[in-house]
Parts: C-alpha cells; structure tokens; sequence
C-alpha cells in the first residue's frame, strides 16, 4: 500500500520504518528538516535499538522516504497522524493542535486519483472525544475522507518489535457502517502480517478507541504507584519492598510486571496522559471518576523528593559543598529520551541544594552536555564516582545494574550507594563495605 506518516518523531519514524519493513511504499512527512535529513540519511534521531537497520535497508530499496513537502503525501492510501499531544503550558490538558494541523494538510493534499477517498488514522494520543470533532470537520470541508482511530502501545526501547509484533491491534471506526467497513477493509490490507500472526484485533467505535489507550497508561502509571507506596509503608515498618513484590507478583491475578519500585515514572507519555485524561474528564463533568489518578501523580512525584531525603541522609544532612555522583539520566534504559525524566528532577534538586552533582550516562551525555552546562557530565562511571560522597543510581542501564562495587570503593570518598531502582543486591554491596539504601528496602538478614 501508499503509506504516508505525518510527524517522524518517536512514534511515527519507528511507524514509518515498521510499515516499510512490511512491503508498503511509505513517506514520513515532518516539519523539522535536520530530523528529516538523518532520517533520509538513514540515521536514526534518537537512541532505539533495531532502528537504524530499519531505516538503511528500507531507505535503500526505495519503499521509504522522508520529505518536509506535503505534497508529496498526495496519493497515499493511508495517512497515520502520529504528532505530538503535549501537555498545555501550564496546565493540564493535551494540546491538539499539531493533530488538527495534521488533518488539515491531509485535507489539503490527499486524492487517491481513482475517485476512492483515502483513510486518516490517528495514532497519536488524544482527548477522547478529538476523533469525532476531527470526523466532523472531514465533513465540513465537504470531503469524503475515512477516519479511524488506531492507538499506539509501543514502549521505548522496544519500538521496532512492539511495532512489528504487536500484542493487540486496536481499530476505533465510525458509527457509519458503509464507512467502518471501508475503513476497517484498508486497516486490514495494511496490517495483514500482524493479522496473519493472529494478533488480536478489537474493535470499537471511537471513543472506546482513544480511552484504550488513556486507560492502559492509567492502569500503569497506577501500578507503579501502588508499588510505590508500598515502599513508604516498607520505609516506615522495616520491610522489602522487592520481596513484597515478588510475593504478590505469584498472584496471576496481580502479576509481576510493573512491580518496580524505585524513583518512579517518566517520560514522554505516562505523566503527561494521566494529567491530559484528569483535565478531560473534569470537562466531561467526571472528574470524581479519575481523582485517584491525582493520588498515583502525588506517590510519584513524592518518590523524587523521597530521593533527595536519602541523598541527605546519606551525607549526614546538608547537601551543600558535597559531590553526588548520579549514574544514569534517561527516564528508563534503552533510549536516549530525558522527557519528564526522574532521574533529571531528581539531579536538579540536589544540585538546587548546594551540592556538585557529577551525572553519567550511557545515551545521553552528549545531549546533556548541550543542553545543560551546568551539570558536570562525567565520560565514565569511573570519572563520576572518584571523590564522591555519596554515589546514585537512578536509571537501571545494564552496565550499572552489573556494577562492581570492590572496584568502585577506592575511588569514592564515602561509599554509599542509593538504589533509586532497587536493582542491586543490597548484600553485595555491603559486603563490599558499602553503605546500601535502596527505595522501600534496605539490607535486612532475609
Ligand atoms: C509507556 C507505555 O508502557 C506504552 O505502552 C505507551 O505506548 C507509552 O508509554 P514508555 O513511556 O516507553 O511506555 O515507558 P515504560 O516502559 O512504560 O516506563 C515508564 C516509566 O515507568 C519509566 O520511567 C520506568 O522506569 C517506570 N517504571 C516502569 C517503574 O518505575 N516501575 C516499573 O515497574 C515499570
């Protein structure tokens, strides 16, 4: 099939990458020349693993381009509209209004050329309620444009293989039977390996489509918290928040995944989704539906202030004048993406009290250099931790989960080590002749 791909950011180069990889002739439309350059170029703008493969091969055979020109989206069969939906400045809703531009551009260029309209379908993360106002302006402007509404679940770091082999497929189709037929036959023709895979496919209407995705972040953000707040009852009793984990993970009901206590949540999507889904029910007149998502946000930002008692217990009070190292400042491994990142919050607030904060990472140095002079960003754990008194850390990359702490105890000035993710085993480091504390977990006989 003719693919275009309206915004190349996370989503949509991976999208754009994915569907070519399949066999479809695909152009990914943005608005940033430099990041359509390196995806022209067949580099990837950011760190994912499998990408960069991807892009090569299928900028080589020709099934893949990238272009700034929307008219070059002309006579694509489907247009995925994967733009950002951030949160308002200073507030709490999403904007849409890189989606609505999306549309219009769409509106603007598509024509099949054999009479047969195209279909729109939105990927990105949206209001409940955007796709039908967005079907209602297709009307308005006479067109005969389809419209489904198709969320996204890809995680970070694992984009290319959640795109490729999805664990469900979700097609949000109008209330017109004739169109969500005619929609639902040109989703299927896309997806027809996923679909030959027997990946699950449910089918909605639209709204039920756009809460999909808002509930499933929800439900995550949510588990993460409970977890969360576990470990303050763990802090207050003594207890392991990791072993209370494993117990109730055994339960198939509760399952273990998303059971990591730590700092908490970040990025590009959960914070921002769960904020944008309160902000839309409060305008639905539900608000009350939704207030315990205020108390998951609340558990979550606590977590980050939480890390900065630590920090100060663990030198003995004031933070001023001290040297903190802080290995790892992405918001989770595998990327390069600092967005909403805890391990950055937490970096700033420390450095906010006084002390020198020495940071560390495996993706993002480069940027963090760019970006942020102030911070003192080390080109090795080694070069981070010498003279610190006391050493973090916050994003459990693998190469600081497998650390070796008789190796890095000569080197720092105090050793004391917090485990922001509860990844390290609190017994080998005190063995070690380190000071351990972990988040809802310190080092106990069991
Ligand atoms: C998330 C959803 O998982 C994905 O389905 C959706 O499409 C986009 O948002 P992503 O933002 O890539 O994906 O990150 P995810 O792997 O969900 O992790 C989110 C945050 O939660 C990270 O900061 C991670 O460190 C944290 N986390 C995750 C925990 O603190 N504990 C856990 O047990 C799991």
């Amino acid at each position: 099939m003719r693919i275009s791909m309206i915004g190349c950011g996370y989503l949509g180069a991976v999208h754009a990458a994915c569907m070519a990889e399949i066999g479809h002739h695909v152009v990914g439309l943005d608005i940033d020349q430099r990041r359509i350059d390196s995806l022209s170029a067949g580099r990837a703008p950011f760190h994912e693993p499998g990408l960069p493969a991807l892009l090569q091969r299928n900028v080589a055979n020709g099934r893949l381009r990238f272009t700034t020109d929307p008219a070059l989206i002309r006579d694509a069969d489907l247009h995925f509209v994967g733009v950002g939906t951030p949160q308002l400045d200073g507030e709490l809703g999403a904007d849409t209004s890189y989606v609505d531009a999306a549309l219009e551009t769409i509106l603007t260029h598509a024509d099949r050329g054999d009479g047969t309209p195209a279909l729109v379908v939105g990927k990105s993360t949206v209001p409940v309620g955007t796709a039908q106002r967005l079907l209602n302006r297709i009307h308005d402007a006479g067109s005969d444009l389809l419209l489904a509404w198709n969320p996204e679940f890809l995680r970070e770091g694992h984009a290319v293989e959640d795109t490729l082999h999805p664990d469900r497929i979700v097609y949000g189709l109008p209330e017109d039977m004739e169109a969500g037929a005619a929609a639902r036959a040109l989703l299927d023709e896309c997806y027809a390996p996923q679909l030959a895979a027997q990946t699950p496919v449910v089918v909605s209407n639209y709204p039920t489509a756009e809460l999909v995705k808002v509930a499933a972040n929800s439900f995550l953000a949510t588990k993460i918290s409970f977890i969360n707040s576990m470990a303050e009852l763990c802090d207050a009793t003594g207890g392991d928040v990791t072993r209370l984990a494993e117990a109730i993970g055994f339960d198939d009901r509760i399952g273990s995944k998303f059971l990591q206590a730590g700092i908490g949540f970040g990025g590009g999507c959960l914070p921002k989704d769960i904020r944008a889904f309160m902000a839309r029910a409060d305008e639905l007149g539900v608000d009350e539906a939704l207030t315990f998502l205020q108390e998951v946000d609340a558990i979550n930002l606590r977590r980050r202030h939480h890390a900065v008692a630590l920090a100060e217990e663990a030198v003995g009070g004031s933070l001023q004048d001290k040297r903190v190292a802080v290995l790892g400042m992405t918001f989770k491994p595998d990327t390069d993406d600092l967005r909403d990142s805890p391990a950055l919050d937490i970096a700033d607030r420390i450095l906010a009290a006084g002390a020198h904060v020495v940071v560390v990472d495996p993706a993002a140095s480069e940027e963090l250099r760019r970006r942020r002079p102030d911070l003192d960003v080390a080109h090795s754990v080694e070069e981070a931790v010498t003279g610190a008194d006391v050493v973090m850390v916050l994003t459990p990359w693998k190469e600081y989960v497998t650390l070796d702490p008789t190796a890095l105890l000569p080197l720092v000035k105090s050793p004391v080590i917090i485990d922001g993710r509860n990844v390290l085993d609190p017994h080998h480091w005190d063995a070690a002749g380190w000071t351990y504390l972990g988040m809802g977990r310190r080092v106990s006989t069991w």
